[in-house]
């Protein structure tokens, strides 16, 4: 073992990580079952510890303490140490605490899927269908807004927040100028009122993909299709802003929305500018390659289907075969 690595063991699954790892990182690494996490971003610094529901077990806090870790902790901050030993779905009180914090997510979380642009690549959708109830206990006055455009781009309903904080990150630290945030706290908070303003910034539009939930959506593709419904494939052009590279969703040969590419935890890795993603919707803007790998848990991810591009590449078509 390389002494300068700190050896973890998940579930029973052990590997040896640099310092500063934290679990929920080495979690990954290890392979498909990592611990959810709906505000942790691994591009945005500072992200994590605002939703709860990466908790795990330490049940062995290094090999030097073996005592356990007396509350669960947040696998996206708490840092591995040599030989801890983590209990993330092999404990059921792990399982227990993720029911409660979704259950605690949905209190004023409505659901609306049926009518939810996000539905179908909403995090907060799948972790309720594996962790969620059937029934809230809830029966308290639920928090209301009105929706509130954000420019002619982007529309907020803030019923649908869950306040994880991503899209301020994501203002802070790709854009210029920061113009909203979450102001309030406790039952009161939500995302500022100033983030009319942000519309202004060649960036903007990333809010809306990095937003776990379809708290932020793009008014470009409101009600346009249910996502599943649609075809994804990588595309790229040269741009002056940006990388260029992003997916194209792909409806009857019209290019229905353009997103940033995400890997299989969901995360943006190149963040893309406004132009790219409101500006070109043809087909005849983008070098048009593969279809896009959906990596993720999700109902587009369950569609495989075959495609076929025809030269040049301006016509696609997208055929589903049954497995
Ligand atoms: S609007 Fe979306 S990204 Fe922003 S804090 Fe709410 S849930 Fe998170
Ligand atoms: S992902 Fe860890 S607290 Fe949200």
């Amino acid at each position: 073992m390389d002494s300068n690595l700190l050896k973890v063991t998940i579930d029973g699954r052990s590997i040896e990580v640099p310092p500063g790892t934290t679990i929920l990182q080495a979690a990954r690494m290890i392979g498909e079952h990592y611990p959810p996490a709906m505000c942790y971003y691994t591009p945005l610094k500072e992200s994590g510890g605002k939703c709860r529901v990466c908790l795990v077990r330490v049940a062995q806090t290094s090999e030097a303490n073996p005592r356990p870790m007396p509350k669960l902790v947040a696998s996206c901050l708490t840092r591995v140490e040599n030989g801890m030993v983590v209990e993330n779905e092999s404990s059921p009180e792990v399982l227990e605490a993720r029911h409660g914090v979704v259950e605690f997510l949905l209190i004023n979380h409505p659901l609306d899927c049926p009518v939810c642009d996000q539905a179908g690549e909403c995090d907060l959708q799948n972790l309720a269908f594996e962790h969620g109830t059937e029934q809230t206990r809830y029966e308290e006055g639920r928090r209301e807004f009105d929706k509130i455009d954000i420019g002619d781009k982007i529309q907020l309903h803030m019923t649908r927040c869950i306040l994880c904080y991503r899209c301020v990150f994501t203002a802070d630290q790709i854009t210029n100028e920061r113009v909203h945030g979450v102001l309030n706290r406790g039952d009161a908070a939500e995302i500022g009122t100033y983030i009319k303003h942000a519309i202004e910034n060649d960036f903007s539009g990333n809010i809306v993909d990095v937003c776990p939930v379809g708290a932020l959506t793009d008014k470009t593709y409101r009600f346009k299709q249910r996502v599943w419904f649609s075809k994804p494939f990588n595309a790229h052009r040269s741009c002056d802003k940006c990388c260029g590279e992003v997916v194209l969703w792909i409806k009857n040969n019209d290019v229905i929305r353009v997103t940033a590419r995400k890997n299989k935890f969901g995360e943006v890795e190149k963040f893309i500018c406004n132009d790219c993603r409101y500006d070109h919707k043809n087909l005849e803007d983008w070098v048009i390659g593969e279809a896009a790998e959906i990596e993720r848990d999700s109902v587009i991810r369950a569609n495989k289907y075959k495609t076929k591009i025809h030269s040049p590449a301006v016509q696609v078509d997208a055929k589903f075969v049954s497995e």
